[in-house]
């Protein structure tokens, strides 16, 4: 056991690097480690990457490279870099090299082993590398760290077998596999024990659940989370609209525990651009589904992503992707100009677009998101909702914080009125905004 000692993790990129990063957490408490948030203190340091976007990539190098003047001063700390970043082809060899200083690199396929990786760097003066190319078998068991006390995150598969030609992720999580049922229930039943009120299914296409399992889908298992006592509200994440199936549908409209959110990837609204991403669908079935879930279920929200600046983009592709936000009209939007990623098809095509281009039709994308974002908000003026409280505002001590079920941030004040995080309370909606709503306190459910 390491008595008084710390680790520190920061964590880049997607839910599934940050429920990695909890379990590495969970590992780390096993072994007598306590958190802390100060790097400068912790004798175990984690960088836990990201490599979806050039972006974060560069985030990761820069502040691995600041790490250096740390490990002079305290040759003694472990720092450790993992994710997805180390499963590339030859970003290990780079980190090895510019900063040596670096004790152990990791991949996502191996975090089960990060003990005894720690123990052999703590004997060694030279960097432990291991990263497994294969997937290996789904490990059970590992303790999870959570960070919040009332929300959890629950990974049901891992990995993508979709090769969306702009996307790193089939390269570095490997191939689909779903985690059994019962796993995945208990677990829940677990949380639901000890307090947790909100469960998120974890993803990359949470639709194709079970595909690999006996007699099992994805609106099997939302129906049977639905049966867990104790628990209050079931998110998941993410959809791929291809596979977004009626059954999923009427699941969600059936099972009074699932949210009305669906987060619907769209990526284009260009039926062409949508071909060259691989997505297997056209804007018009993409807007049939859409239909189809507003329909189906009363009061829904839609987020999504969209990428501008996919390679051959012309503007009246873009123009395409306007049109089909403006007939969604997205609760809000992820959106991102297109970052060439090395060994993805869409690296090596030809006509890719000019920064200018795409920093322009970002803009104006943004902007026509923003005022639909805004408009969709206007609409919960005066509005009873329900929401799940997460405890006081960081921003504004006077004000409690919480979401809807559609998962919009609310501010509210309560005044004279003890309410703890995890309760459901009904909020009256005084003042929306862009991002958050204010609102006033009505009474409590439960
Ligand atoms: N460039 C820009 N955005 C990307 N995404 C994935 N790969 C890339 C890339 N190469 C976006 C997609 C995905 C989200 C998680 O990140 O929109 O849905
Ligand atoms: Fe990437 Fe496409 Fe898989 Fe999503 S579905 S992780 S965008 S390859």
């Amino acid at each position: 056991m390491h008595k008084n000692k710390s680790y520190f993790i920061e964590t880049y990129g997607c839910q599934m690097n940050e429920e990695d990063s909890e379990k590495l957490a969970g590992l780390l408490k096993g072994l007598g480690y306590t958190n802390t948030q100060d790097v400068n203190l912790a004798d175990v340091i984690i960088f836990n990457t990201c490599c979806v976007r050039e972006h974060a990539e560069l985030k990761v190098y820069g502040n691995v490279g600041r790490l250096k003047k740390l490990k002079e001063k305290r040759p003694e700390i472990i720092i450790a870099v993992c994710g997805c970043m180390m499963q590339q082809k030859g970003v290990p060899e780079i980190i090895m090299k510019k900063f040596p200083f670096v004790d152990i690199v990791f991949g996502t396929h191996n975090i089960h082993r990060f003990p005894e990786l720690l123990q052999n760097a703590l004997q060694s003066n030279s960097t432990i590398i291991e990263v497994w190319n294969e997937e290996g078998e789904i490990i059970e068991g590992i303790n999870i760290e959570r960070q919040s006390s009332i929300k959890a995150f629950v990974t049901i598969m891992y990995g993508c077998n979709n090769f969306c030609t702009y996307c790193i992720v089939p390269y570095t999580r490997g191939r689909e596999r779903s985690r059994k049922p019962e796993a995945i229930i208990n677990e829940i039943k677990d949380l639901a024990n000890k307090g947790y009120k909100e469960i998120t299914l974890l993803g990359q296409n949470v639709n194709s659940y079970g595909k690999d399992l006996e007699d099992m889908s994805f609106s099997k298992l939302l129906r049977m989370v639905n049966e867990v006592e104790g628990i209050e509200r079931i998110r998941f994440m993410t959809s791929h609209p291809k596979d977004l199936t009626d059954d999923v549908i009427e699941a969600i409209r059936d099972c009074e525990k699932i949210c009305e959110h669906i987060h619907l990837p769209v990526q284009s609204g260009s039926t062409n651009i949508l071909k060259k991403m691989n997505r297997k669908y056209s804007k018009e079935q993409y807007l049939e589904l859409v239909d189809k879930i507003k329909k189906n279920i009363k009061g829904v929200a839609l987020t999504t992503d969209i990428i501008v600046g996919f390679p051959g983009e012309t503007e009246e592709d873009f123009k395409e992707t306007l049109d089909l936000v403006s007939k969604v009209e997205y609760d809000s939007a992820f959106t991102f100009i297109y970052s060439k990623r090395k060994g993805t098809p869409a690296a090596e095509y030809e006509d890719q677009i000019p920064d200018d281009v795409k920093h322009e039709r970002f803009n104006r994308l943004v902007e026509l998101v923003n005022r639909i974002c805004e408009r969709k908000n206007m609409e919960y003026k005066d509005k009873i909702v329900e929401v799940l409280v997460e405890g006081p505002s960081k921003t504004d001590k006077t004000k409690i914080t919480g979401r809807t079920r559609t998962g919009k941030l609310v501010h509210f004040t309560a005044p004279n009125i003890n309410i703890s995080e995890g309760e459901l309370v009904n909020v009256k909606i005084t003042e929306p905004q862009n991002f958050i709503l204010f609102g006033e306190f009505e009474n409590k459910i439960r």
